[in-house]
C-alpha cells in the first residue's frame, strides 16, 4: 500500500518571517499518522524552515536545484547544500520553471540524477497545456516527459521518486481538473514506468495531482486509485492546507 505524500508548493510566496509564522500556523493543522507532509519553501526559508518543523514530521522541501556539484553557475543553489541543511525533497521541472526559466526535459533528467545521488527525494512534475489536451496528444506528451525524465535512473530510484502530474490549464486557475481526467493521466503515467522498469517499481512510485486543489476537492482526488496525494499550491498557503491533508 502505498503511503499519501501532500506538498504545499509555497512558490515565490512570504518572506522567512512569514514563513515561519505561517509554518507554526500550520503545523498542529497537518499533523496525521496517514501521509506524508512536505512543505516545499523558497530558498531562503529553507534553513528556518527545517528548524520550525523539528520535532514534527513534517519535511521541507526546495523547489528547484542546479544538476552540478558546485562551480561557477552564479545564482545557483547546489543538491549538497540543500542536503547539507537538512531539505529532504526537491521540486523538478515544475511547469512555471519550464515555461519562464527555459528548464526542458534533459535538464529535468539531470536534475533527477543528481537528487537521487544525494538522496534528496525529486517531485518531478509533467503536465500538458491546453492545446494539447485539446490536440489529444495528453497521453502522448506526458509519456514523453516521464521517460526523459527518467532516463538513466535505477529501479531502485525509481521507486523512491514521486511523479506530480499537473495540467498546466489547471495550475493556479481555479480549473481543476475532473477525478477522471486525473485518474486517466496518472494511471497512464504508472503504465509508462512500469514499462520502463517493471510492475513493482510501478506500484511502489507515488504520483501525486496537481492544480487548484483545494480541501472541497481533495478527497475525490486523492481517493483514486493511482492517486497518492497532491502537489498544492495557492492553497497550501492558508488553514485549507491542513483540511486537504486530512481530506479523509
Ligand atoms: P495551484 O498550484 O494549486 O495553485 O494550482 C499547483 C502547483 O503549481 O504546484
Amino acid at each position: 500500500m502505498r503511503r499519501k505524500i501532500i506538498a504545499g508548493n509555497w512558490k515565490m510566496n512570504k518572506t522567512p518571517t512569514e514563513a515561519i509564522a505561517l509554518i507554526n500556523e500550520l503545523k498542529p493543522l497537518v499533523a496525521t499518522k496517514d501521509a506524508d507532509v512536505v512543505f516545499c519553501v523558497p530558498f531562503v526559508s529553507l534553513i528556518p524552515a527545517v528548524e520550525a518543523v523539528k520535532g514534527t514530521d513534517i519535511a521541507i522541501g526546495a523547489q528547484n536545484m542546479y544538476f552540478e556539484e558546485s562551480g561557477a553557475y552564479t545564482g545557483e543553489v547546489s543538491p549538497g547544500m540543500l542536503v547539507d541543511i537538512g531539505v529532504k525533497y526537491v521540486i523538478i521541472g515544475h511547469s512555471e520553471r519550464r515555461q519562464y526559466f527555459a528548464e526542458t526535459d534533459e535538464t529535468v533528467n539531470k536534475k533527477v540524477i543528481k537528487a537521487f545521488e544525494h538522496g534528496l527525494t525529486p517531485i518531478i512534475c509533467v503536465g500538458e497545456s491546453l492545446t494539447q489536451r485539446e490536440q489529444g496528444i495528453t497521453i502522448d506528451f506526458v509519456r514523453q516527459q516521464v521517460k526523459i525524465a527518467f532516463l538513466n535512473v535505477t529501479a531502485d530510484q525509481a521507486k523512491n521518486a514521486v511523479i506530480a502530474y499537473e495540467p498546466i490549464w489547471a495550475i493556479g486557475t481555479g480549473k481543476v481538473a475532473t477525478t477522471e481526467q486525473a485518474e486517466e493521466v496518472c494511471s497512464a503515467i504508472r503504465m509508462c514506468i512500469s514499462e520502463i522498469y517493471d510492475v513493482a517499481t510501478a506500484a511502489a512510485i507515488r504520483i501525486q495531482y496537481g492544480g487548484s486543489v483545494t480541501a472541497a476537492s481533495a478527497a475525490d482526488l486523492f481517493s483514486q486509485k493511482d492517486i497518492d496525494g497532491g502537489l498544492v499550491g495557492g492553497a497550501s498557503l492558508k488553514a485549507d492546507f491542513g483540511k486537504i491533508v486530512n481530506y479523509k
